[in-house]
């Protein structure tokens, strides 16, 4: 199509550096390893890669805390190796979206060790600096030696979001990590230093980028308590309606709009704390963000469904929501919670994640695939003492933690699965021997040449990129049925999620148009369109064209 625009009609493919591939030995994934797989992405067919952080940090939160913004982690490579990467995925139509951690820094980034030096430093107020509550409440519940924090907030990762400082006597605010203060975007110098990082990168290539948590980034100018609510944990037992979503927020995106949209095609998409529809338009639009993550399909702490009827309900909250200029995102997995392998197929068998990868590619709005979902990599159980990701520490046995989803690609059989020569920082998945991608690329009914298929399917028909959605069984019960639709182009999709063959009757009459088989995952037995019913083989994949 003439009007190809990547971030709204391609895929974006997610890579954690640190996990992808290891060209120097050290166990851990770097820049010039993922140079090396890029001929692999560019058969897999993705139009960009989502870049987690690679610069310097003492990994508190393995990256995401960040102490220096415009560098490389040496242990990840080195600007120069990042400037190749931009040419190298440029050279094969790959674009480069790179994760900007901006409400917070690493406790080691030089601002944040200026700001702690004293209160006059002139960096005092880039970060957020408070004087201990006198309220009696406060000295009730934690005693005269510490006295009170500023206000009732909690951080994301545990316990309250205020870390006493001894030497200067005020507490910092963190929403993340105590070693992941958070920046004080109203100081107009913060702001420039920040919207300067931006710059940065787009003067080095970049096409765009993810923004962490970006709607954090303004808190309440009087730090107003927030209201409680039921939850197991702390942070989870408040309403977090001071703590972000601030309207400072609305200016700032308008600014780095413009920045972004004086290079042609260049894109944002947040990463939205609390998600909500209502929300992701409110961030996104001509003069915002061009996207905002909506998580419509990824679990909450303790519910994961995933059966027709709930997925047709997430499917038609976002189809109400996002119309006109609002373009929805389609995520499953990433590096923060279970991968969609995991949560929702049994053992080794891949036909589930073949219906998952469907929905991922077909559904309307921008996939993202996270490293390792074509070939159906399953999270990595690690004993306690393994564990890295300090909430799953925190929290140990009730919440693991999100190591499980981080460890190392698995390439092929060789040890380490070919992703390093040496002990990864992460075990890998014991199911490596088989589950690779050089065993995949062999077995030509494999999740990945599935994959490899939907892809080049959904860049061939306009009807998969930009068509509307209609569902054909309104009230499902074992089978989603829908089409996308363009003004001359309609595909029909069809998901078996049961192990048994269904015959479901559809809500409308497709029997006048002339079908065309495009895909089905179950080649022994076609989806059969005779009375208006179309059967289904157990678990069947069914894609279909017409004209
Ligand atoms: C969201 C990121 O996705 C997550 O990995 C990180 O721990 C927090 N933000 C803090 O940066």
């Amino acid at each position: 199509m003439d009007d190809y625009l990547w971030w709204r009609d391609g895929i974006i493919y997610q890579i954690y550096p640190r996990s992808f591939a290891d060209s120097n030995g050290d166990g851990l994934g770097d820049l010039p390893g993922i140079i090396a797989r890029l001929d692999y992405l560019a058969d897999l067919g993705i139009d960009a890669i989502w870049l987690s952080p690679f610069y310097p940090t003492p990994d508190a939160d393995f990256g995401y805390d960040v102490s220096d913004h415009t560098a490389v982690d040496p242990r990840f490579g080195t600007l120069e190796d990042f400037d190749r990467l931009v040419a190298e995925s440029h050279r094969r139509g790959i674009r480069l979206v790179l994760d900007l951690v901006l409400n917070h820094t690493s406790d080691q980034h030089p601002w944040f060790r200026e700001s702690c030096a004293s209160r006059d430093n002139p960096k005092r107020d880039w970060y957020i600096w408070k004087p201990p509550s006198v309220s009696p409440h406060f000295r009730r519940k934690w005693g005269e030696s510490k006295r009170g924090a500023p206000n009732n907030w909690q951080a994301a990762f545990g316990g309250p979001a205020w870390e006493y400082d001894e030497t200067t006597g005020q507490y910092y605010l963190h929403m993340f990590l105590a070693e992941q203060p958070d920046v004080n975007w109203r100081n107009p110098e913060v702001r420039k230093a920040q919207l300067d990082v931006v710059r940065f990168w787009l003067a080095r290539g970049v096409d765009g980028f993810r923004l962490d948590v970006f709607n954090a980034y303004f808190k309440d100018a009087q730090f107003k308590n927030n209201p409680p609510k039921f939850g197991l944990r702390g942070f989870d037992r408040q309403c977090h309606v001071y703590d972000c979503d601030q309207p400072e927020m609305i200016p700032l995106l308008n600014d780095l709009r413009a920045i972004l949209d004086a290079h042609p095609e260049h894109y944002a998409v947040g990463e939205t704390f609390f998600a909500t529809p209502e929300k992701v338009l409110y961030y996104s639009g001509p003069d915002r963000l061009h996207a905002a993550f909506s998580f419509d399909f990824t679990p909450t702490d303790l519910f994961y469904p995933w059966n027709p009827a709930w997925l047709l309900k997430q499917i038609e909250r976002r189809e109400a929501f996002f119309t006109g200029e609002h373009w929805p995102t389609n995520v499953f997995s990433n590096h923060d919670i279970p991968r969609t392998a995991t949560r929702y197929t049994h053992g080794e068998q891949d036909a589930l994640a073949k219906i998952a990868v469907t929905l991922l590619l077909t559904l309307r709005g921008t996939p993202f695939m996270y490293y390792g979902e074509e070939i159906g990599m399953r999270d990595v159980s690690l004993r306690r003492g393994e564990i890295m990701d300090p909430p799953g520490k925190r929290y140990w046995p009730i919440f693991k933690g999100r190591d499980g989803c981080r460890s190392p690609m698995q390439w092929d059989d060789t040890p380490y699965a070919g992703f390093s020569s040496a002990k990864p920082w992460l075990p890998v998945h014991p199911n490596y021997h088989q589950r690779n991608v050089a065993a995949q690329n062999e077995d030509t009914d494999s999740l990945l040449n599935f994959t490899r298929k939907l892809i080049a399917l959904r860049k061939e028909y306009p009807a998969l990129q930009r068509g509307e959605f209609v569902p054909l069984l309104t009230r499902p019960r074992d089978a989603l049925v829908y089409l996308r639709r363009t003004a001359t182009q309609t595909v029909l999709v069809a998901l078996n999620f049961h192990d048994r063959r269904v015959c479901e009757p559809l809500d409308q009459d497709m029997t006048g148009n002339r079908w065309r088989s495009l895909l089905t995952a179950r080649d022994d037995s076609a989806a059969l369109l005779s009375d208006n019913c179309l059967e289904l083989a157990p678990h069947q994949v069914c894609m279909l064209v017409s004209p």
